[in-house]
């Protein structure tokens, strides 16, 4: 079978069109570097770890690149220039990875393992774990730069990394399902208590499910 390469497409772009969006596709090839690299290391922690201690410190790993569209609507939102290095300075999640955990002991001790490789600097931390959202969110983020080895320069890109249980994860993603579906109701009120409300029970049961497991291993 003909195996296309997706960059054909290149060619059929006017070349003035082309130069414009060059830094563009250059700065987006090099978050999508920066991504790789993050994902490799977590890969190799949990390949590791799961040797050690006979089961897998995190379930998944997702990568996403923003797609340009939201990166404008980003930009704009918070009034930064709409130029490509604006969003290398401005913007910290172009590149993000997301890894679920099974348990929130994982997610502390994955982060704390990856925050100190020496290859890499923690920008910021906010632990919605911790100190959970208004309305209910739990995760913890983390925004690291990481070296990207070029043909003739080594770069640092930012990356956001987000670390939820299966639980905060299915909190997560049914709340941004609700969340931009609806149309403004005179439920609001009573859906956004219901939603924290269901956020806190869910904290108790991925509480629950770490004490179970530490009785097994313990003993
Ligand atoms: P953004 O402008 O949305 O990127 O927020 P921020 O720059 O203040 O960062 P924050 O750490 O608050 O959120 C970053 C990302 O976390 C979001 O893009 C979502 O993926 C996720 N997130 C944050 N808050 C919520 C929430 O209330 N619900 C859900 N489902 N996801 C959230
Ligand atoms: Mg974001």
């Amino acid at each position: 079978m003909e195996n296309k390469n997706p960059l054909d497409i290149l060619e059929s772009i006017p070349n003035d069109v082309f130069d414009k969006t060059r830094p563009y596709v250059e700065l987006i090839m090099r978050y999508n570097c920066a991504m790789l690299e993050v994902k490799t290391k977590l890969d190799v922690l949990n390949n590791q770890l799961s040797l050690v201690n006979d089961r897998n410190p995190f379930e998944s790993i997702n990568c996403r690149i923003k797609s340009p569209k939201s990166i404008i609507e980003k930009l704009k939102r918070k009034n930064f220039p709409l130029t490509v290095e604006s969003i290398e300075k401005n913007l910290n999640d172009v590149a993000g990875v997301r890894v679920i955990c099974s348990f929130p002991e994982d997610i502390y001790m994955l982060a704390h393992r990856l925050s100190s490789q020496d290859d890499i600097n923690v920008i910021e931390v906010k632990d919605y774990i911790k100190n959970p959202k208004k309305n209910g969110y739990r995760s913890l983020h983390l925004i690291i730069e990481i070296p990207i080895f070029l043909i003739d320069e080594k770069k640092y890109m930012r990356v956001e990394v987000q670390f939820r249980t299966i639980a905060m994860d299915f909190w997560a993603s049914l709340e941004h399902k609700v969340r931009y579906k609806k149309e403004n109701s005179e439920h609001d009120d009573e859906i956004y208590e219901e939603l924290k409300a269901c956020a806190e029970e869910i904290s108790r049961l991925d509480i629950r499910m770490q004490e179970i497991r530490n009785k097994i291993y313990k003993n």
